[in-house]
């Protein structure tokens, strides 16, 4: 009797033990909802395929709510990335280089030339493979691309992310199955079952002599062609209107002046993203400029860094359901990718002695209009005033000053303090008085 009481009372310890620890267990726990990884420096890059011909490397970054995965595939001149089928929706950027991009979805087969400052996107379901010009100054084929599509499945099923080798694909089915597919010669079929799997990227010029690759190259081109009776790789063709492909460069920029400029890309001006679920944007900071403190009420944007070095601060808004989120404040430079968060408010600026050069996918492809503090355009000219200066904590008159010396441009100067140090936020300069009371705005921004 006595003993089975202590072996009860022992259970309640234990019982009791075990909940107290399941508890700050749980205290633990609320902190991130998902783990917020707003920076991805270029060395933390995942590389995926790697040879003497290319690389693919990706970078997968978090608001805390969703995870974004981007890729850099990069070609040395004159080679081919071989056919892959996409999982998901892809939007791509051309960094450098030039070369050509074989597709074939649903709707057509094309042939495209990709150079510098293009924008393409392809659905998922696509077959496509990209080759790399020989070109004379030997620039690498750099191409940036994110992944993903409103009610899309995000996982990803293959080695390298969310695309599947071709060859892969087509020799999963038996010989039989093969051979009855695509009447070649036994030996041919043969050849090609037991030939080793090539590497993701190759040498681009056929040699003299036939290689098993080639082979494998031409079989591979030969399920693009009409000779194949697979119904995924039928060509309808039926779209005839010529491949309107997108440069940002050639694109009126939104804003521009001394300090630098910005465009974005949306549906409306390109009609190829289309019930996608990204747009594109890019903005060249020249030394010292910065992008005027402003949020996005419909988007959030992933950025990379294409050339040079900057600040990137963004605000923390206490929505409701974030749960951690604190102001953030970081240097990013060259190949980096960072993400803003729909509703923090940001801003970019350009260290004093480097230009700062970014582009970036946004997740809105329409109806997203940047709310900027300052400017013609400041949300803070919109609302009531008298509010908004109580808000502040300061008079009408104050807040008078506040809003009306800016001017029209939405890239801001930062004072130069000489070169090698960071944009200073004194007092004398208007701008630099519309910088610190931002600031406050943030603090106080409800
Ligand atoms: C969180 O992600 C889902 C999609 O995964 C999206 O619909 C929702 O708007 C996101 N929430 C915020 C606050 O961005
Ligand atoms: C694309 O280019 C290849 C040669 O590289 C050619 O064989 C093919 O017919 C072209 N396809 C289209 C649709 O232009
Ligand atoms: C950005 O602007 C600077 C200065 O105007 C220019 O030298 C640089 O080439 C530009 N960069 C890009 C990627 O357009
Ligand atoms: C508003 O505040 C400023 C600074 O505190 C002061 O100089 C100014 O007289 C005030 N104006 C009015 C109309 O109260
Ligand atoms: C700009 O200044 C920073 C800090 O002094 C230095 O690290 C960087 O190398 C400089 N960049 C250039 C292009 O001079």
């Amino acid at each position: 009797m006595c003993t089975k009481k202590l072996l009860f009372l022992w259970f309640c310890l234990c019982l009791i033990i075990l909940c107290l620890h399941v508890t700050t267990a749980k205290e633990d726990e609320i902190v991130p909802s998902g783990t917020r990884h707003l920076l991805v420096k270029r060395a933390e890059r995942q590389t995926f395929i790697s040879t003497e011909f290319g690389q693919v490397s990706g970078a997968s970054a978090s608001d805390g709510n969703e995870t974004f995965n981007v890729q850099f595939i990069t070609l040395e001149p004159n080679s081919l990335f071989l056919p892959v089928m996409l999982h998901q929706d892809m939007v791509f950027y051309v960094h450098t280089g030039s070369g050509k991009l074989s597709y074939k979805d649903e709707h057509k087969r094309e042939n495209v030339t990709l150079e510098r400052g293009d924008v393409y996107r392809l659905e998922s379901g696509t077959v496509f493979f990209i080759q790399s010009d020989l070109d004379p100054t030997r620039q690498k084929l750099r191409i940036y691309a994110i992944f993903g599509n409103v009610g899309e499945d995000l996982r990803e099923p293959s080695e390298y992310g969310p695309y599947s080798s071709i060859r892969d694909l087509v020799l999963g089915f038996d010989e039989k199955v093969l051979k009855e597919t695509f009447k070649v010669p036994d030996e041919v079929m043969e050849e090609i079952i037991s030939g080793r799997k090539p590497e993701a990227i190759v040498h681009g010029l056929p040699s003299t002599k036939k290689t098993m690759q080639d082979k494998e190259i031409e079989f591979i081109e030969s399920i693009f062609g009409s000779r194949s009776t697979f119904a995924i790789f039928e060509t309808i063709n039926k779209d005839k209107k010529k491949s309107n492909l997108f440069n940002i460069f050639h694109e009126k920029r939104d804003f521009e002046n001394c300090n630098g400029w910005s465009t974005t890309v949306n549906q409306k001006k390109y009609s190829v993203l289309k019930n996608s679920r990204y747009g594109l944007f890019m903005v060249n900071l020249t030394h010292g400029g910065m992008m005027g403190p402003h949020w996005n009420p419909k988007a959030t944007e992933i950025a990379i860094v294409l050339q040079g070095k900057g600040m990137v601060r963004v605000v923390c808004p206490n929505l409701p359901n974030q749960i951690h989120c604190k102001n953030e404040r970081f240097e990013a430079e060259e190949g980096d990718v960072f993400v803003v968060p729909r509703f923090h408010p940001m801003a970019q600026m350009a260290f004093n002695n480097e230009t700062f050069v970014f582009m970036g996918f946004s997740t809105s492809t329409k109806n997203n209009h940047p709310q900027y503090l300052a400017g013609k355009a400041s949300v803070l000219r919109t609302l009531d005033k008298h509010i908004l200066a109580t808000s502040f904590g300061v008079n009408e008159t104050t807040f008078d000053r506040l809003v009306n010396q800016q001017g029209e441009s939405v890239i801001l100067e930062c004072t130069s303090t000489g070169t090698g140090q960071w944009p200073r936020m004194g007092k004398k300069n208007p701008e630099e008085v519309i910088l610190t009371l931002s600031s406050k705005a943030w603090q106080t921004f409800p």
